[in-house]
């Protein structure tokens, strides 16, 4: 199995940068979530390279798109290499403001399609750069949040572009059927409505067509829809300022076709790139425009891993089961997508190799981890879920009353822990008895 950057045996020992998980998870127990340091800086270098090397100076921002991975300390980090935010939420904005640093909401975007008037008004008193907003209505809502607080929002559209994203269908957003966005044919008439609203600043456009995408081409077929729409627009007398092409770059995680793999974080934006400079060139006059992105899964995703401990074997006349101390609640892209994340033990086993299906203890059986694995097990067996680091720990929950999991990041031979374990007795803390 090819791992990760970052991991890899040593002595045959799993290592994540220069530790041993053995001794991560001695220290810090399991389930826990580690992430690579190194892994994550790189992954937001080549974003950030690609930019300075394809475009204009100064004309790019690459929002992380908190939703993959919101721990504090990630956000701090990638708040010092330069990153902006893409927020869905409140929450998430506030985890924000409070890790990111000063000025950091002057590089925030507002994505999501039900935004509440109360999260509007506090994204307004914080700056923030732009709402991405997803239908008329919304516009409406803002308008009147910003005029009672005496404030202009800016405003980009979120417009669907209608492109088949090629993806598993409950992480397709951009096709017409999803809930997402403003519709193509109905983008010209909303933008002339937020142009009209006293209250709102029309600067950019948007989109973002899906996650998980190993093909670019779906990417640059929504890029040319929305350099044409920009063409419109601007006839109509709205200029756009920035154009955002969401998130979406798909990572490996093991299970590919042969042949088949994530484009290049630098080739698809060298694509992007070459494209708007030609119409650039061409038909936009050489006006500036900024460039963003919301990257979330491929700066995160194969960054972390979720160590666990083999609890019981079943082995059975159909299946065998290894019962591991991470479930479901922990992890749940399995359950949710039936997605395939590797399994490497810490240490390679020495017993019979037999074909496991690696399990939770939560009480349903969509409760798996991965299955049909040969390998070899004995309880007590250290295992890591690999390329857990993107919708892992954010999509956890306390299912069964389980405390959510430690998260720990490493960095060269240190191991730091960026989230305690949760306690059982924090989870009912907020709950009350009836009087009497
Ligand atoms: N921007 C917007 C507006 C999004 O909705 C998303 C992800 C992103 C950016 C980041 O996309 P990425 O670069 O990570 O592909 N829970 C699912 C993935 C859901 C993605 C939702 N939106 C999973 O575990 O596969």
């Amino acid at each position: 199995m090819k791992l990760p950057a970052h991991f890899d045996y040593r002595e045959d020992r799993l290592h994540i940068e220069q530790l041993a998980v053995e001794d991560i998870a001695t220290r810090f127990g399991t389930p826990c979530y580690v992430y690579s340091k190194a892994a994550l800086l790189e992954n937001f270098a080549s974003y950030q390279d690609a930019c300075a090397r394809f475009y204009a100076h100064g004309q790019t921002l690459v929002c992380y798109a908190l939703k993959a991975n919101s721990n504090l300390a990630l956000i701090d980090l990638l708040a010092r290499q330069g990153a902006g935010f893409d927020i869905v939420s409140a929450g998430e904005l506030k985890r924000v403001v409070s890790a990111g640093g000063p000025g950091v909401a002057g590089r925030v975007i507002f994505s999501g399609v039900g935004k509440s008037r109360a999260e509007m008004q506090y994204a307004l008193e914080q700056g923030i750069r732009c709402f991405n907003v997803e239908s008329v209505s919304e516009l409406h809502h803002l308008n009147e949040v910003a005029g009672r607080c005496g404030r202009r929002a800016p405003v980009s559209l979120r417009v669907n572009p209608d492109v088949d994203a090629k993806t598993h269908p409950y992480i397709s957003t951009g096709l017409k059927e999803n809930k997402f966005g403003v519709a193509f044919d109905d983008a010209r008439a909303a933008y002339q409505l937020a142009r009209s609203l006293p209250h709102l600043d029309v600067i950019g456009i948007d989109c973002h067509i899906g996650s998980q995408l190993l093909d670019d081409a779906p990417l640059i077929e929504a890029l040319d829809k929305l350099i044409g729409l920009i063409d419109q627009l601007a006839a109509e007398g709205i200029e756009i300022h920035h154009l955002d092409l969401g998130g979406g770059i798909g990572i490996r995680y093991g299970d590919e076709a042969p042949g088949e793999a994530p484009v290049r974080v630098a080739d698809y934006l060298q694509r992007v790139f070459a494209r708007i400079d030609a119409w650039r060139a061409a038909r936009h006059a050489g006006k500036p425009l900024t460039v963003m992105f919301e990257p979330g899964r491929s700066l995160v995703g194969n960054a972390g891993i979720l160590l666990t401990r083999v609890e019981v074997l079943k082995p059975g006349s159909s299946k065998n089961f290894a019962v591991v101390d991470a479930a479901m609640n922990d992890l749940m892209r399995p359950a949710m997508y039936e997605a395939w994340h590797g399994v490497a033990p810490a240490r390679p086993g020495t017993g019979e190799v037999r074909s496991w299906d690696i399990v939770g203890p939560v009480c349903e059986s969509g409760d798996w981890l991965a299955r049909g694995r040969e390998l070899a097990l004995a309880e007590d067996d250290l295992l890591a879920i690999l390329s857990a680091g993107a919708y892992g720990m954010t999509m956890a929950s306390n299912y069964n009353t389980r405390p959510r999991a430690a998260e720990v990041m490493v960095d060269g031979d240190q191991a730091y822990l960026i989230r305690e374990r949760e306690t059982a007795e924090q989870l009912f803390a907020g709950e009350r008895l009836l009087p009497g």
